[in-house]
């Protein structure tokens, strides 16, 4: 039986993050270049984010360039900033009513594609379905020094007092602020690593990792991902006895 047919759509996880990874040895596999890998990637997220939005996933965040990956060969970033550019598509977004946001350090990004992501946010923002969040120029480490920057500072004013400084309120100095927790991490291409991706986020989420390679990952693999993720007890540091 298929995966998807396996599903129980009552259970569906509530938000999804995604490590997309692979793309470079996908590319290289076939004899191409590491951006060719790149640009499959990128019609992998539009399949992804409208079979998430049919399943009724409500948050799906992925993770398209760290802050670290600003260290790669300028010419992969450059193709890879202009990638983004071009496969910024407002119509699938608006044919399947999701929401499109960003998270990261986007004052790092260039001018045009900023511009680019700002007006599909604003284009999108009154769409009532999915939320599609990319994390672009992100990584937890940047994100949580923000925030601790962010909360000494008020600290500092005297607006806070240490006292008043809990982990919800932590939370709420995160990118992710307007999101819960992901239920479901996924990371595909083979690594077991979060590669600073949602740190703080992850503390109790279920972890996923595949071998397939970004580009070949399809509606079946996902389906496959959400099947394991139902099969698991999420305990959150009780006994199975008070979960049951
Ligand atoms: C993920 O694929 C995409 C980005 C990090 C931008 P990679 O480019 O990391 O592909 P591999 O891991 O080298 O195959
Ligand atoms: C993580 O992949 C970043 C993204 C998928 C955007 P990397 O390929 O950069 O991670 P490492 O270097 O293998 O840990
Ligand atoms: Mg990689």
């Amino acid at each position: 039986m298929q995966y998807k047919e396996q599903l129980d759509l009552s259970r569906i996880p509530q938000h999804v993050a995604i490590i997309m990874d692979g793309n470079g040895r996908w590319a290289k596999q076939r004899g191409h270049e590491r951006s060719y890998g790149h640009q499959a990637g990128a019609e992998t997220v539009h399949v992804i984010a409208e079979e998430a939005a049919k399943l009724g996933v409500e948050f799906l965040t992925l993770y398209t360039f760290s802050t670290e990956n600003w260290n790669r060969p300028s010419d992969e970033v450059a193709a890879l900033m202009s990638l983004l550019f071009d496969s910024i598509e407002e119509e699938t977004f608006m044919k399947n009513n999701i929401s499109f946001r960003i998270i990261g350090d986007i004052d790092k990004l260039p001018a045009n594609v900023q511009e680019r992501l700002y007006n599909c946010v604003r284009n999108t923002s009154r769409n009532t379905g999915m939320c599609l969040v990319l994390a672009l120029s992100y990584s937890s480490r940047w994100e949580i020094t923000e925030a601790v920057r962010q909360i000494a500072t008020s600290v500092q004013k005297g607006e806070l007092t240490p006292e008043a400084i809990d982990s919800n309120m932590i939370s709420t100095h995160m990118t992710t602020r307007f999101m819960p927790d992901p239920d479901l991490l996924i990371r595909t291409g083979g690594e077991i690593r979060l590669s600073n991706y949602l740190l703080w986020q992850c503390a109790y989420s279920e972890l996923y990792f595949c071998e397939t390679y970004w580009p070949d990952f399809r509606e079946e693999e996902l389906c496959k991902a959400i099947c394991d993720y139902q099969k698991r007890e999420r305990r959150f540091g009780k006994t199975s006895e008070q979960i049951s």
